[in-house]
């Protein structure tokens, strides 16, 4: 059987102070996953966010990954109460590529931790056809979490062992899933 693939999208923390430092600590965990069966791949936001604007499709190499992913991370910041508008961007230059596929979601950001943000982009992958992953990685006042070199200033192991729940349910519905578009087309 095929590894099981998880594409990793981090939402526009390559220009924020707080997101390469949330992506990277998120990286090396997953990376460290335990179940040799999953493969990871990470995508950029800004690399898969259509040249043209609102609407157009994504360039050919992550279009590939997003549709051969059997599942994804969303990796994500909350900006008033909501998700960064090149994430909705980089989502909506796929369609088919999403639909019948689990995705799970890190969020961070001040007192709310990104919670906000994930509960809209629940709204938008259902539209998508997707299972969303009911336990989420959140990270409260992240700013103070990491220092300038990025690396944790504060014990995360409580949101380590959250990484861990999460990726446990979103590697079972990406399974399953895959199985059962195996078995049937989805219907779309
Ligand atoms: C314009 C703006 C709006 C924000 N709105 C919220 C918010 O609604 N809820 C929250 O918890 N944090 C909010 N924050 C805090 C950020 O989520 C937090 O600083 C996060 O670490 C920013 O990530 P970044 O440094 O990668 O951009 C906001 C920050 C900015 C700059």
């Amino acid at each position: 059987m095929d590894k099981l693939r998880i594409a990793v999208i981090l939402a526009a923390n390559r220009r924020g102070r707080t997101g390469p430092a949330v992506s990277r600590w998120f990286a090396e965990l997953a990376v460290k996953y335990p179940d040799q069966d999953v493969v990871f791949d990470f995508l950029d936001v800004a690399e898969i966010g259509p040249a043209d604007g609102h609407g157009g499709p994504m360039a050919p190499a992550p279009a590939r990954t997003v549709a051969e992913a059997d599942g994804y991370v969303v990796l994500t910041p909350e900006y008033n109460h909501g998700y960064p508008g090149e994430l909705k961007s980089a989502i909506d230059a796929a369609r088919r590529e999403w639909f019948g596929k689990a995705v799970g979601f890190v969020s961070y950001g001040g007192m709310s931790g990104g919670l906000r943000a994930v509960e809209q982009l629940r709204l938008v992958f259902s539209e998508l056809h997707t299972a969303t992953i009911r336990d989420t990685v959140s990270l409260h006042n992240a700013q103070a979490m990491f220092g300038e070199d990025g690396e944790p200033l504060v014990d995360l192991a409580a949101s380590e062992a959250a990484v861990e729940r999460m990726l446990r349910q979103l590697t079972w519905w990406a399974l399953a899933l895959r199985e059962a578009r195996e078995r049937r087309p989805y219907p779309g």
